[in-house]
């Protein structure tokens, strides 16, 4: 009675608001709308937000599209509850008190496209709590409480392409839960508690396009997590805050464009996880304690645009770090612990157009002239690169040097070899041997060696080169004989040193037996060395020596035996047994009384041959 009077009036009202005022519609007409909301019949919406309702009005305009319920105090919804509104296509009830949603509460809601149920207090969804909702597209259930996700849960979801469920308190989700969502294209699980990734739950989401995880609690991400998500373009992984390594095969089935993975626990670049991502785009990796970016190692990932690694360890971009990666545009790197960063660390440095250099150590010399005469043409972000480690350029911007400053300023001086003295060393085999390198420069260079073959001489094994720049070279045998190069370098340039080593083989084993020596030096050679030297004598020879020594051997002792038998011979009558007696020392220590019942047992006889 009351309403329709109100309507009444209200359509009363608005003949004489047109008739007076003779304009068109404001936005805000009247409409059957229950107090205290608001509504808007022109866009067809209800506005309730922020009106302290504790249960859902009655009376709302059956053909509202967008009923706006945020900011109340609604702590239940019952069965059916929207049922006459047929024609609602956005429902948001974020933002309220909620706590149980009953079964088929959203019955009859046939249309609804989205519907927004975030920062509740929800700790449950029963299965069925969605029924109907078969056009749904968005939900966001984000910022509740909910622990569990039941099988079959979202089942009657067969639209919804995007699913927003971060930020609850979820440990468990079961294999079927995500059963039904066969046009999900987005999930986002920030901020959930899971201790697993939920690789079974996943597959029922066979194209899903984006997918954020954060907070597991995993050390090392298995092998086919993600398996069978082959539309996958986007994946963000963050707070695993224990996350080392990620195992070889962990991202196999996957066709990245972007990948994330922040704020986690990795000492090193994914290389063998990432190595088939070969349409990754971009990848984030920053707040990992990552020390290195080792060269020659990403050149699969051809289509890298964007490369990010703020926050990190990086003390060293090698060179070729990002070889292959033609299209590189943009580096970020802030926030590291980098002296410098050279231009052959680039497949091409006229790529880029965005470089994040700030907040490193870096040494301002010529390896980042580079970085200072592309300051007009390449963004630096709000914060330019700063020298840190030269003491001359202490503070100063990258970026704030003249053109003729720069050639001056940022200068280094070329590897010298400090000591260019000639090294010819002759030596006999099975000696040591060590040559001298050291060198000196701006910045300090490195030392390599090369030997005879002009192959690179590793730190280990029995010919090696000593991390002061020395060559040692252990048990010298006469196939290392040859010129050695050491080659000094730095930024600014090389320059090299050859040393030549000779060594004298030992006189041949078939003109005199093989000396005590050998064998001595042959079993002391280090396991780490080369395997494949010869040895200090030949089989042939040692089979001889062991034929004559056999012979020798058995000769002896045939004639010792035959001149023993013949004197045994000579002698006559022989007793053919012995018999020995003896006290166990046992029986001794014990006492002294009947020591003679021991001597009558303890006694054997022998029969002599
Ligand atoms: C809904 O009502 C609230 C409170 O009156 C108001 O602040 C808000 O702007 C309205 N929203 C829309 C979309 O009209
Ligand atoms: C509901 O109203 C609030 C406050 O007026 C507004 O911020 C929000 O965007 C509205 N929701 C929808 C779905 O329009
Ligand atoms: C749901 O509502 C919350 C709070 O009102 C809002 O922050 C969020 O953006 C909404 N979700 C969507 C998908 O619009
Ligand atoms: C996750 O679990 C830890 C303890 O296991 C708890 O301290 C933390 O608050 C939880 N975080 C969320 C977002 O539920
Ligand atoms: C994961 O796959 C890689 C590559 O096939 C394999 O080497 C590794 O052992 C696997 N790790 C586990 C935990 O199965
Ligand atoms: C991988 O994704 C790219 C585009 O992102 C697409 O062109 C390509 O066909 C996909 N490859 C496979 C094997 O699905
Ligand atoms: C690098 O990342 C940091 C942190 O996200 C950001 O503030 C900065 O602007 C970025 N720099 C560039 C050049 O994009
Ligand atoms: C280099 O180190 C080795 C062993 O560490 C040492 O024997 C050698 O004398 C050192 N050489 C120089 C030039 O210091
Ligand atoms: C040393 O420098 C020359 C040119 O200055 C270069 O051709 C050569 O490859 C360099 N050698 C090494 C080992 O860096
Ligand atoms: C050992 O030497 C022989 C010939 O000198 C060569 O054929 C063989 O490959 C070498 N073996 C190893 C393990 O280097």
């Amino acid at each position: 009675m009351f309403k329709g009077t109100a309507a009444h009036l209200c359509l009363y009202w608005r003949a004489v608001y047109l008739l007076a005022a003779g304009v068109a519609l404001p936005s805000e007409t009247l409409w059957l709308c229950p107090p205290p909301c608001r509504c808007n019949a022109a866009v067809l919406e209800a506005n309730c937000s922020g009106a302290q309702l504790g249960v859902i009005p009655n009376g709302l305009p059956q053909d509202a599209e967008l009923l706006n319920l945020t900011q109340n105090a609604i702590r239940t919804l019952v069965n059916q509850q929207f049922h006459t509104l047929t024609q609602l296509l956005h429902l948001d009830l974020s933002d309220n008190l909620l706590t149980l949603i009953e079964v088929e509460a959203f019955f009859g809601l046939q249309n609804l496209l989205t519907l927004n149920l975030s920062y509740n207090h929800l700790t449950i969804i029963s299965v069925g709590v969605f029924a109907g909702l078969t056009n749904l597209q968005l939900l966001d259930i984000s910022s509740n409480k909910i622990l569990v996700f039941l099988d079959f849960t979202f089942r009657d979801l067969a639209s919804l392409e995007v699913f927003l469920a971060d930020d609850n308190d979820i440990v468990f989700i079961s294999n079927q839960a995500l059963a039904g969502l066969s046009r999900l294209q987005m999930l986002d699980l920030d901020g959930c508690n899971l201790t697993a990734v939920p690789t079974e739950a996943l597959t029922h989401l066979s194209v899903l396009k984006s997918l954020h995880v954060h907070q597991l609690g995993l050390k090392t991400l298995p092998n086919y997590s993600f398996h069978s998500l082959l539309h996958l373009k986007e994946l963000v992984i963050t707070h695993f805050t224990r996350l080392e390594t990620l195992s070889g095969n962990s991202l196999f089935g996957l066709n990245l464009t972007s990948l994330t993975i922040k704020h986690c626990n990795l000492n090193e670049v994914p290389y063998t996880a990432l190595h088939h991502l070969v349409y990754l785009v971009s990848i984030d990796l920053s707040f990992n304690p990552i020390t290195y970016i080792h060269g020659n190692l990403l050149g699969d990932l051809l289509r890298l645009q964007e490369f990010h690694l703020v926050g990190g360890s990086l003390v060293n971009i090698e060179i070729g770090a990002f070889k292959g990666l033609g299209f590189l545009r943009l580096l970020n790197v802030s926030r590291n612990l980098l002296t410098t960063l050279e231009v052959g660390s680039f497949h091409s440095v006229d790529t880029l157009k965005s470089l994040g250099l700030d907040d490193n150590p870096l040494a301002c010399d010529c390896r980042l002239l580079w970085v200072a005469q592309r300051r007009l043409s390449v963004d630096f972000g709000r914060r330019p690169p700063t020298c840190m480690t030269s003491t001359k350029l202490q503070g100063w911007s990258l970026l704030e040097f003249s053109e003729e400053e720069l050639q001056s300023l940022l200068t280094c001086r070329q590897a010298r070899i400090v000591d260019r003295r000639s090294q010819d060393v002759k030596v006999d085999q099975g000696h040591s041997v060590a040559f001298y390198c050291s060198a000196q420069g701006d910045p300090q260079p490195s030392v390599i060696w090369l030997n005879p073959q002009l192959r690179q001489v590793s730190p280990v094994g029995r010919i090696r080169a000593l991390s002061n720049g020395s060559l040692e070279v252990r048990y010298a045998q006469p196939h290392d004989s040859g010129m050695y190069m050491c080659v000094a370098s730095n930024a600014a340039g090389n320059e090299s040193l050859r040393v030549s080593l000779h060594v004298q083989a030992l006189p041949s084993p078939s003109k005199k037996r093989f000396r005590l020596k050998s064998w001595l030096t042959f079993p002391s050679s280090p396991p780490g060395g080369d395997r494949n030297e010869t040895l200090p004598f030949d089989v042939k020879t040692l089979l001889i020596a062991a034929t004559i020594g056999f012979l020798s051997f058995f000769g002896s002792v045939s004639v010792c035996f035959i001149f023993m038998f013949f004197w045994s011979k000579g002698k006559g009558q022989i007793k053919h047994t012995a018999t020995i007696e003896y006290v166990p020392r046992s029986a001794m220590n014990k006492s002294n009384t009947g020591t003679s019942n021991y001597m009558e047992t303890s006694r054997f006889t022998m029969k002599l041959i």
